[in-house]
């Protein structure tokens, strides 16, 4: 029998997670087909019906009526305001449940979610897509398998090539919310550590438009680990380059680097030194492309009870609190305390 997957948002990224249901469905030369009946639903309903016709899946006629079929997994992919609403819903009809991030639009309106989480043990699945990363899974294995040593620093950025619409930035919850809160949330995942002060500045050289809806283009934020090893985490609207993210670890025994690849967005500076070959990434769509597919791959597995959620509410809203506290210290230029309540 299919398993019924029901989409609810196909803007910019539910787009691609349905498309990537579709590859998921169909298999590749290393996963076998997977028996999904996929529906989209959209406020939109014609944007809806049209991806719906060009991928071959079925349309709802509404969020109601895809609910009402009780489908065996939700996916949720609309904008931040109405996570926690669809979330809730979902989990309390006990459908498993994929959102992307951020849990909810306020560490206190993700709340009820983790609450009902917790009762209904309903799993849940968090689109932080970088724990589905392969370079991030080898960076997460090598310092687990003791590989590094102890940890003594580390690097994390994330360069966007062009800043989206100013319209976007105005609602995004600024630049460490919206972008470094990846990094926050890569970065406890991988060390197993909390992050318990982050210290943040930020300018703005680039279109003042950004200033004025309260956003910085660049950030950069000191960050403390909870053994005292401290980082940073910096991210920008203007790497002009191509789209550029990277985590370094430096360890006694050994440094490892994510993203430092033949498609890193920059160049030696070393005489006869061609790295790198390839063509940059220009979009996180392209940069995290085979993490996307693993990410819908890892929910269908979850949805059969093949595996748990690779992202649970808890870890995301974990780090949103860490963002919080940047944007907090942004604005008051000085250091502030993660709430680790
Ligand atoms: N993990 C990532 O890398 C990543 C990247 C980009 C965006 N996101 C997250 O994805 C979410 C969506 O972002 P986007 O850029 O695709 O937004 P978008 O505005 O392009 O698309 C949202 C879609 O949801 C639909 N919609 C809105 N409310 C709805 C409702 N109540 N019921 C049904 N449909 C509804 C809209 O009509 C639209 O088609 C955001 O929360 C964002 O934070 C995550």
């Amino acid at each position: 029998m299919s398993t019924v997957l029901g989409l609810i948002g196909v803007g910019r990224i539910g787009a691609m997670h349905a498309a990537n249901l579709v590859a998921v469905r169909d298999g590749d030369d290393e996963h076998p087909p997977v028996d999904l009946d996929i529906a989209l639903a959209d406020v939109a309903v014609d944007r809806a019906q049209a991806l719906a016709e060009a991928l071959g899946v079925r349309a709802a006629d509404s969020v109601d009526e895809l609910f009402d079929e009780r489908p065996d997994g939700v996916l949720i992919a609309v904008g931040t305001a109405q996570h926690a609403p669809l979330l809730l819903r979902a989990l309390e009809a006990g459908i498993p449940v994929f959102c992307e991030k951020p849990v909810a639009s306020s560490v206190a309106e993700a709340l009820p979610v983790l609450e009902a989480a917790e009762r209904t043990g309903v799993p849940v699945h968090i689109g932080h897509q970088r724990r589905l990363d392969p370079g991030h899974l080898e960076a997460r294995r090598a310092f687990l398998a003791g590989e590094l040593g102890w940890l003594h620093t580390f690097r994390a950025i994330t360069a966007d090539q062009a800043p989206p619409p100013v319209a976007f930035l105005a609602t995004s919850g600024g630049l460490f919310r919206d972008c470094s809160v990846h990094d926050f949330d890569t970065l406890r995942w991988i060390t197993g550590r909390e992050i318990v002060e982050v210290d943040a500045r930020g300018s703005n050289n680039g279109d003042p438009e950004i200033g004025r809806v309260g956003d910085v283009d660049t950030a950069v934020a000191l960050v403390t680990f909870d053994d005292g090893v401290v980082g940073t985490v910096s991210a920008t609207r203007y790497n002009g380059a191509g789209h550029d993210v990277r985590l370094e670890l430096q360890g006694s025994a050994g440094t490892v680097q994510v993203g430092l690849d033949e498609h890193y967005a920059g160049r030696s500076a070393e005489p006869g030194v061609t790295f790198p070959t390839g063509t940059p990434w220009l979009t996180f769509h392209e940069r995290f492309a085979e993490a996307y597919v693993a990410e819908m791959r890892a929910f269908v597995e979850m949805v059969h009870g093949e595996r748990e959620s690779p992202c649970t509410p808890a870890d995301s809203v974990a780090a949103s609190k860490v963002a919080d506290a940047a944007q907090e210290s942004l604005i008051t230029g000085t250091p502030v305390r993660v709430d680790l309540a």
